[in-house]
Order: C-alpha cells, then structure tokens, then sequence
C-alpha cells in the first residue's frame, strides 16, 4: 500500500493544481490592450460587438452583457415580471445565486430534487412542487450538462411558467444539436475566471423575445432608453435628452472585459474539445472503481463540462469525504466541493427552509468533490489527478 502524502509520503506532484483555471493567452492580452489604448473603455463598440458574438455562439436572437452571471439571474427574474408572492423553483444542487436571484425580486425559491444520476434538476420534482403561485423554474445545467429541456418545456407550457436556464456552467454544450442560450425562455451565463470562457467578471443573458429582450435591457441599464422612438416624452428639449422609464441597475460589462469574451470565445471550440477529452480520461479511469461513482449524463446533451465531480461511495470506503479532500490536496491536487445545496445555509434556514427538503441532492452532497478540469491541464496533470484518487481510494478502500 502506497503511503498517503497525509502520511508523511511523497505526493503524486510536486506543484499544486487547482479544480479549474482561466486560460489567458497572448491574442486575449492584445485584445484587452488595444480598447484599453482606444478612447471608449466603457459603453463602446465592444459591448455590442460581443453581443453579436454571442448570438451567433448561442444561436439566440438577442443578447445582453452584463457584469456577472449573478446580475444576468437579477435580470432575468426582473425581465419574467417576478416579485412579492411569487414562487420560484430551482435546484438546491446550484450556486445560491440560482436561488438568490428570486429573493432579489422578492420572490420565493422553492427547491425541487434532483436526479441521483446526473444531478440535474428533476422534472418529477418539479412538477410535484407546482402551486398556483409558481410563476418560474430556474433550471440550473450542472456541471454544463443541459438538464432535461424537453420535459421541463412541457411542465412550463402546460403551467403557464417562465423557464430562465442558469447556464453559468453551459457556454458551448449542447441539447439535441442546438446551443444553450436558444432553448430556454431567458438564459444566464457567466464568465467568471473558472468558467469555460471568462471577462474576469461577466454574464449575459439571452432569448429570442424581443419582449424579454427590451426588458432585460432596461433591467440592466438603470431603466433608461436612449433611441427617441422609445421615449414617452414626444417633444424632448434637445439630443442631450434620454429617458428613465423604469427602475433599472447599472450591470454594465465594460468594453474591455467585452474584448476579452469574444478573444475567449474565439478558442470555444479549442476550449470544449480540451475539456471532452479530459472528462473522457475520467471517466475511463473512474468507470470500474467501486469506490467513485462517476456522473451519468442524458444522451441529448453533448456537453462542455465545466466541473467534474466525483463521488465517493462511502460504503466501500473506510474515510469521510474530508478525510478524503485532505488527502487529495496532500497530494497537490485539490479538489472543491460544488456545492452545499443552498438551502442549508443560515440565510435560508433563517427563512425557513429545513433540512431533509431534497433528499437525494443531500445524499449527493455528502460524497461530491469536483477534481482539476480545465483546458491547460496537460496529460501529466490528468494522470496525476487519476493517480491520486486512484492512490487514496485504494488506501481507504473497504470491503
Ligand atoms: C450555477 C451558477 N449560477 C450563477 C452563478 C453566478 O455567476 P457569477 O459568479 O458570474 O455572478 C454561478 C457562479 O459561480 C454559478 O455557478
């Protein structure tokens, strides 16, 4: 038996690696650079020209950038017309934002469970959660994997609900050929550093209603209009004049960051295949462990991971999971755990929200941890992951 790095032995690597990173190369700098050296930093011709970009990456009508994946969730809520009586349903299994963002308009997040195999939002669960005050489901695609579009379309239509797609994880996955971003009503990116493609900070939303789309600006643009067709006031004073026709926020991407999304964007493609290639080694090496249960997706969804998750099978291993999380982070490869389902922390038991609500995303819970995915791991970096869950998982291992 090997001994653990815990343990006084030698780790698997000696230079740490973490569960995800940004790629940031020479043509991104450039990019960055020249709108810094340009007299628009903000409120320019890069904005717009990422929108563009992101219509035709997510093949939706429009797209608005904003500047995190949180304040697109605001808007969406916004935008779906959501507030005070309202309920919401979104997963537990999720970033709080997916469930904060109801809060926000003063809604209600009411959580549905998940699938015990692919962790997604189960849409038997959500359906079981309707009431006459649902007015929306946030469906989280965890891990990047498209949740059940199909399903959760029919449930949304046949109860009159808004589907808003957290897709913070899904830039460039796939649902039966077509992109996230053209499925739901109103779909949320981030582009926060860990995700596939980033701005530093950033998000955006899109959709194909031009109704939603109006909206969705105003909610992200201090509620103001500038283009003279749109103003209620038919005789302004002058071309200095625009108008606040409703209570909005300033969620402005700024153009520099906008010229680091589309610079990332170009290497998608480069971006998706690197992580397949990785979630495939995982899942060949992981595949006949007792000790790990590897994450099963549908076959609809052709995806761009942005986490990968493994998780232990306690009963055939004598550790916890952080006995199990410290020695992978002995080792130098450390791991994070997404996430805690939301409604255990104290914000929502303050609120109300008990213990026990979904009983397979708590199960779940207790063995997960996401291992290093991200498109500069090189092949070493893969095997030294492999070797480490594979060194530790069998010290541990229980018959
Ligand atoms: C599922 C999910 N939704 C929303 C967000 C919020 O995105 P941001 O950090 O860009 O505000 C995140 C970020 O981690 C996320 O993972």
């Amino acid at each position: 038996m090997e001994k653990l790095a815990i343990h006084g032995g030698t780790p698997v690597r000696k230079e740490k690696i973490y569960y995800g990173r940004q790629w940031i190369g020479d043509d991104d700098v450039q990019a960055v650079a020249s709108v810094l050296k340009g007299d628009l930093i903000t409120c320019g011709p890069s904005v717009e020209a990422l929108e563009k970009k992101l219509c035709e990456v997510t093949g939706a009508k429009y797209a608005v950038a904003v500047c995190n994946g949180t304040a697109a969730l605001h808007c969406a809520c916004i935008a779906a017309g959501l507030g005070e009586g309202d309920e919401v349903i979104t997963t537990p299994l999720t970033f709080a934002a997916s469930a904060n963002c109801a809060v926000y308009v003063g809604a209600t997040p009411v959580f549905a469970d998940v699938n015990p195999k692919t962790y997604n939002i189960d849409p038997a669960s959500i359906e079981a959660h309707i009431t006459p005050k649902t007015k929306a489901v946030v469906a989280v695609d965890f891990t990047g994997q498209a949740v059940e579009h199909d399903r959760i379309r029919e449930i949304c239509d046949k109860h009159g609900l808004k589907l808003i797609i957290d897709a913070a994880h899904a830039i460039g996955t796939k649902y039966k050929g077509k992109p996230e971003g053209s499925i739901g009503d109103m779909t949320c990116f981030s582009f926060h550093p860990v995700k596939t493609v980033t701005a530093g900070e950033g998000g955006a939303i899109t959709t194909n209603d031009p109704e939603l789309y109006r909206r969705l600006r105003l909610a992200s643009q201090h509620g103001i209009v500038r283009h003279p067709e749109e103003f209620v006031e038919k005789n302004p004073e002058g071309i200095w004049y625009y108008e606040m026709q409703e209570l909005g926020y300033n969620y402005r991407m700024t153009d520099f960051q906008a010229a680091l999304l589309i610079s990332q964007l170009n290497k998608l493609d480069m971006f998706s295949k690197r992580r397949k290639e990785i979630v495939n080694a995982y899942n060949e090496a992981f595949k006949d462990m007792e000790e790990i249960i590897v994450q099963e997706e549908i076959p609809e969804s052709d995806t761009t991971r942005h986490l990968y998750i493994i998780r232990l099978n306690l009963d055939k291993l004598s550790c916890t999971r952080a006995e199990f999380f410290q020695a992978m982070s002995a080792e130098n490869i450390q791991p994070q755990v997404h996430y805690v389902p939301v409604y255990w922390f104290p914000f929502y038991e303050k609120m109300g929200y008990k213990r026990g609500l979904c009983p397979v995303a708590e199960d779940i819970y207790k063995g997960i941890m996401s291992i290093p995915l991200y498109p500069m791991m090189n092949d070493q970096d893969v095997a030294d992951t492999i070797a480490a869950v594979k060194k530790i998982a069998a010290y541990y291992h229980k018959d």
